[in-house]
This record gives structure tokens, C-alpha cells and sequence, in this order.
């Protein structure tokens, strides 16, 4: 499994009081890694890092680089998971500061903290989809493609795709290893964002309200939280191996018929959750992408990363999650339970 590379590894994991953070700390430790998160606190109610009672780690500002220097040089890393971000396209519109610094500045304290940290070999800088320069066209985005960004979020993450390429070049010619993720909409149970397709509907659908949707014939790459986490790991473990041509970014989409519209997603969990309506509501004033695709070729040609799951099992093992948890099922073993299925399905 990952030839045990991950095996008493000391992974240093920001943002992993998050979703997907909290996902990759639960998985880590299933790999018999050494993990220790930095973030601020859980900031939904529910949290998936409560439910999993995944204490590890101190929460903490990655503004403040005092502190993300010194919890870095005592832990010393052997490699670095940096998902800590503001993530939300619509909040970007009302806290663009919030946004830019967290996500810019933010970023390049902790490069520079991995960089004044003599142990760090490999660091996996997480960003987005959204990083390209969108066209609105029938075009799955490549690795080399223009960054851009229409809103504050989208652009901030394109800013840490040319930050990281420069920073590359200009420190780490004889330093650690430095690779960016791009992933696509990813669902999976523990999500309770605002403004996010899936948690909105677990929500309406919990209190008897329909599913308003404002942009139902917008098109993305949807996935379940495992995939994108999976190339994130792989992409760790050449990394850790030394392997310089891994050093690069990387999409982690989805394959084509995994690519629907935001109705046709809200009405697939409605189908699963055998409950629930949804209705079209005011299309929003905000400005958000219509078409976005992935082209996933370069992971699966040197990485050997695939997808596992249509966005269909995605949209059933996500519904799973949710209805067995407003279930008051034991969350931490059925969430293992869907990380060994999800190994088992890649061959692991
Ligand atoms: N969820 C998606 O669909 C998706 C898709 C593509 C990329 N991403 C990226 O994946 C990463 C994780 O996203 P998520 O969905 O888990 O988001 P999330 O909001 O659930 O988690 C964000 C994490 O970042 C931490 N954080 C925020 N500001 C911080 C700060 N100033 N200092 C320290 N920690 C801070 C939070 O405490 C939390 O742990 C982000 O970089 C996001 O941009 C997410």
C-alpha cells in the first residue's frame, strides 16, 4: 500500500480541521502516519473533525508565522499537505482581503517555514480546478494551460499555482520536492460548508425544505473526496521518493461521465436520500463559472492515478455517509469503512 512510504512518516497536514483535511488526517492514520495538523478551529457545526475525534495537532493562524515556524520546526516534517485555505467562490465576493491573504500570503508562510525546516523533503500545495483561465468553452483544462480566475477565490488559487511555479525556481533547486493538486468539486460525507451543492442539500433536506438551486444548468467535474485525496498521496509518495519530475502540478479530475449539471446533482442525492424536492430559485447577481472540465490524462499517464467511482457511486456514497450519520451510526468506523472499500476498489 503506497509501498508503505506513508509507514511512521511525520506528515505535517494544514487545514485538517477542514473536509477534506480532515479526510486525509483519518486516511494518513489508517497508513500508520505520524500526523500533525495546523489550522484554525473546526468553523461548522457539525464537523467532520469532531465526529472523527481526529485530535492531532494544535489550531493555529497560518498568518502567523511565528507560530507556523515554530510548530513546524518542532514537529520537524518529512513532507507537508498544505489544504489550509478560504475555499468558497461566493464568501471570496464579500471577503476578498480575507481570501487573497489566506490563500497568497498564507501560502508562502508556509513554504517558508517548510523552507527554514531542514527536514521537509516534499511538500503538495493543494489548489484548484478554478486556478485556469475559464473560456466558458466545451475545453477540459490542461496542466499548461493560462491560470486566471474571474472571482477573488478562483484567482487566489491561481496566484499560489504561479507562486509555487516561481518559488520552485528561485529556492528549491537543492531543497524539497514541491508538486500543486488541482482537483474538481468534490463531494463526501462531513461536508457542511455553506454555499456548496451537496451540504445544501443534506440541510434542506434534513429540515423539510426544498432544494433551492441559482445556477441548475451549470456544468463542473464532480467527484468523491477519496479521489482527488488519492492523487494527492500518490503524488506524495514520488515526492518522498525523490523523484524531481514529479514536481509539478497535476489535475485530479474527474473522467467525462462524471461531468453533470448542478440539477441533475441535487436531484441524484434526492433519488438516494429517497427524500426531498428541488426547485430553481433567483439566479444570483455573483458571477460563477458555467462550464468546467478537467482533462485528467497526465495523472493517469505518469501517475498511474485513475478514478475509482462515477460521480454516481460518489453521489450514493455520500448520501450513505449523511443518512447513516443523522442515523447516529458510529461515523469513525463507517468513514474507515469507505477509505479500505475505496483502497480495495484501486488494487491497494
Ligand atoms: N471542496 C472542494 O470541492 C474543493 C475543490 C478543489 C479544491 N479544494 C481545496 O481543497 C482545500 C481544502 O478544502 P475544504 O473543502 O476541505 O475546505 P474547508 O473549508 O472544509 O477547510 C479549510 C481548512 O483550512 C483551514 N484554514 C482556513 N483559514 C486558515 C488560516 N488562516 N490558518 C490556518 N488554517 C486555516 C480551516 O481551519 C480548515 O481546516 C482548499 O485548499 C480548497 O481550496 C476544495
Amino acid at each position: 500500500m503506497f509501498k508503505n512510504i506513508y509507514k511512521n512518516k511525520k506528515v505535517f497536514l494544514t487545514g485538517h480541521t477542514g473536509f477534506k483535511g480532515s479526510w486525509l488526517n483519518l486516511w494518513l492514520r489508517e497508513l500508520n502516519a505520524e500526523v500533525y495538523g495546523y489550522s484554525l478551529e473546526p468553523n461548522t457545526n457539525p464537523s467532520l473533525y469532531n465526529i472523527l475525534g481526529l485530535n492531532n495537532g494544535c489550531f493555529g493562524d497560518i498568518l502567523d508565522e511565528n507560530k507556523l515556524q515554530r510548530a513546524m520546526n518542532d514537529f520537524k516534517p518529512d513532507i507537508i499537505f498544505h489544504l489550509a485555505a478560504q475555499p468558497l467562490v461566493r464568501y471570496s465576493y464579500s471577503e476578498p482581503l480575507l481570501t487573497y491573504k489566506t490563500n497568497v500570503i498564507g501560502t508562502l508562510n508556509v513554504l517558508e517555514a517548510a523552507r527554514k525546516c531542514d527536514t521537509v523533503q516534499a511538500f503538495v500545495n493543494i489548489t484548484t480546478d478554478k486556478c485556469y483561465e475559464n473560456k466558458e468553452q466545451n475545453y477540459a483544462y490542461k496542466e499548461d494551460d493560462a491560470m486566471g480566475g474571474y472571482d477573488m477565490y478562483s484567482s487566489s488559487k491561481a496566484c499560489v499555482e504561479i507562486m509555487s511555479s516561481s518559488y520552485r525556481r528561485s529556492f528549491l533547486e537543492n531543497g524539497f520536492l514541491l508538486a500543486t493538486a488541482r482537483a474538481g468539486n468534490v463531494i463526501g460525507g462531513g461536508d457542511w460548508a455553506q454555499d456548496r451543492l451537496v451540504p445544501d442539500c443534506v440541510r434542506s433536506i434534513n429540515q423539510n425544505i426544498p432544494i433551492e438551486i441559482r445556477n441548475p444548468i451549470a456544468i463542473r467535474p464532480w467527484q468523491l473526496v477519496l479521489e482527488p485525496l488519492f492523487g494527492y498521496l500518490m503524488l506524495g509518495q514520488k515526492l518522498l521518493e525523490g523523484k524531481r519530475e514529479f514536481a509539478q502540478g497535476f489535475n485530479f479530475g474527474p473522467n467525462e461521465d462524471s461531468i453533470l449539471t448542478v440539477q441533475d446533482v441535487a436531484k441524484k442525492v434526492c433519488i438516494n436520500y429517497q427524500k426531498g424536492e428541488v426547485i430553481v430559485g433567483e439566479k444570483s447577481s455573483l458571477h460563477e463559472a458555467n462550464l468546467l472540465m478537467l482533462n485528467n490524462q497526465k495523472a493517469k499517464d505518469l501517475l498511474g492515478w485513475k478514478p475509482a467511482y462515477s460521480a454516481d457511486i460518489a453521489i450514493e456514497k455520500t448520501v450513505s455517509w449523511y443518512k447513516k450519520y443523522y442515523n447516529s451510526e458510529n461515523m469513525l468506523d463507517y468513514s474507515i469503512e469507505q477509505i479500505k472499500e475505496y483502497m480495495e476498489k484501486q488494487g491497494l
